[in-house]
């Protein structure tokens, strides 16, 4: 397996003192390792998470290493628009910056389930729930340039256990096809990667940066639904190690990456991706950034039709 990518260094000592990030389901996984890596740095970190206290347990345990770290821990259920429309409004009236969003929260291979508002779940929670979120922001995204949004995808965009990586914006929640768990994570995986250009197109000359990114196959939580998380982290976890999986604070390079380096701007709407699994194996390396080998993902028209499709549902 290819050695996972690792940040420069130098971006990880670099002074973020005044700086603000808010990054989506941070109390686990790699939004945990990138929210701890920020406030390390002297940035202040909103951790946006649907279970608060999860998220303040992990703050008390990184204060306590880090008296200096600032963060704080403010709900965001990305299956409600009514909770994205909440969260965002507390964020506007209380900051007047911000320098990053990172919309790294996920769900992956549910089985069929619809958010509060009647979306299926992975597209509703991965996809339109940030959608939504990154619209409520941008004005003081903008406010804060040079800023950057950093959408966590999937190398699965292109291809998740065998189903080809694709949008169907007429039929987004599967009322028309029958429902397959993996391929609507693929679908919300390429709606990130996709979005992320509809927002590069849209932001030019306001020095807010967006791009997408695969964090690698990582050890988390994301498997839950897929298989007993102890037998991800016990039973097979050298094996899977072998295999190519790597731990969270690999996982989060990219994401830092893209949030840290100084050229990241020369690359708006591109996809940056850590080691994966692609159809093209000479992808399989990963690249900051990287062409998607999925034609869908470098599809202009889809990327507006998509873009129209979720304005409409997100204010309707
Ligand atoms: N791990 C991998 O191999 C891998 C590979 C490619 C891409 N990714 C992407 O990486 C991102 C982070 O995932 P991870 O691997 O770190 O998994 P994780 O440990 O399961 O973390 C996912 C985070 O998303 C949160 N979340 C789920 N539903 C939410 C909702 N409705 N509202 C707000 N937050 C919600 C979770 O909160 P709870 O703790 O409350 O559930 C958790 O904090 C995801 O977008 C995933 O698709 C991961």
């Amino acid at each position: 397996m290819p050695k996972p990518l690792l940040c420069d260094p130098a971006l990880l000592s670099r002074d973020l003192s005044g700086r603000r990030y808010v990054v989506t389901g941070a109390n686990a996984g790699i939004g945990l390792v990138t929210a701890k890596q920020l406030a390390l740095q002297g940035a202040h970190v909103v951790l946006a998470c649907r279970r608060v206290a999860e998220a303040e347990a992990r703050i008390s345990e990184i204060v306590a290493e880090h008296p200096n770290a600032k963060l704080e821990a403010r709900e965001l259920d990305l299956g409600s628009l009514a909770s994205v429309r909440r969260f965002a409004e507390r964020v506007n009236a209380d900051f007047d910056r911000l320098d990053g969003l990172v919309n790294n929260a996920g769900v992956m291979n549910t089985p069929k389930q619809t958010t509060a508002d009647g979306f299926e779940m992975q597209i509703g929670v991965n996809h339109l729930g940030h959608f939504l979120l990154t619209e409520l922001l941008l004005d003081l995204l903008k406010r804060s340039a040079p800023s950057r949004i950093v959408n966590v995808s999937s190398c699965f965009h292109d291809k998740a256990m065998g189903r080809d990586g694709d949008v169907k914006v007429d039929d987004l929640f599967y009322d028309q096809r029958r429902y397959d768990g993996w391929e609507a994570y693929a679908q919300s995986k390429l709606a990130n990667l996709l979005h992320a250009k509809g927002l590069a197109k849209r932001l030019e000359g306001t020095g807010v940066t967006a791009v997408s990114v695969h964090p690698g196959w990582v050890r988390t939580n994301l498997a839950k639904h897929s298989m007993p998380l102890w037998v991800q982290d016990y039973v097979l976890r050298p094996f899977l190690r072998l295999g190519g999986m790597i731990e969270p604070w690999e996982g989060a390079q990219t994401t830092l990456h893209c949030l840290l380096a100084d050229d990241v701007p020369k690359h708006a709407g591109a996809f940056f991706s850590q080691t994966g699994t692609y159809r093209d194996k000479s992808a399989n390396g990963g690249g900051w950034p990287l062409r998607s080998p999925n034609p869908k993902a470098n599809d202009d028209a889809l990327v507006e039709s998509l873009w129209k499709k979720s304005e409409a549902l997100v204010s309707a």
